[in-house]
């Protein structure tokens, strides 16, 4: 049996947006992508395996494959199109590219939402706890190091602003 809703509202990037005759299944992911023409967090694995559809949900950074669509009514959803109003660059998505920490782009904006989350809650992290945190995070070109290279100059620089 297919159940479909007649119509709910999602906060996504501080803005409501409407989602109508859906599948109560649907994932946040395809809602974002399918219906609200957010295709800036990419589907792979859809298993939460891979972190390329890493969104933050009321600034917890999660696998918006695995979260419902429906069960996100309420809450702040934040993309990564959301981390770059009006199409200038975030900080950290201007260290990706200026270190060359993007290759196929597959796995960045999951990985740039990620970062962002991290440095929200920890802006001046260890190493260790910059792996730990992009651990969930799949690359399969960088072979990491210029990805960990950006973080570390975004690192630099907002402690540099700071004192
Ligand atoms: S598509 Fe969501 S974790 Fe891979
Ligand atoms: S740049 Fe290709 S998967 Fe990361």
């Amino acid at each position: 049996m297919t159940e479909t809703t007649a119509f709910y509202e999602l906060n996504v990037n501080g803005s409501r947006r409407e989602v109508r005759d859906s599948w109560i299944g649907e994932s946040l992911l395809y809602v974002l992508r399918e219906r609200l023409g957010l295709m800036g967090s990419k589907g792979a694995c859809e298993q939460g395996e891979c972190g390329s559809c890493t969104v933050m949900l009321d600034g917890d950074a999660v696998c918006s494959c695995l979260v419902l669509s429906a069960s996100a009514v309420g809450s702040e959803i934040l993309t990564v199109e959301g981390l770059a109003p009006n199409g200038e660059p975030s900080d950290v998505q201007r260290a990706f590219v200026d270190q060359g920490a993007v290759q196929c782009g597959f796995c960045t904006p999951g990985l740039i939402v990620a970062v962002h989350h991290l440095l929200d809650n920890n802006p001046d992290p260890t190493m260790i706890e910059v792996k730990e945190a992009l651990s969930g995070n799949i690359c399969r070109c960088t072979g990491y190091g210029r990805i960990f290279a950006a973080v570390e100059t975004v690192v630099a620089v907002r402690k540099g602003a700071r004192s």
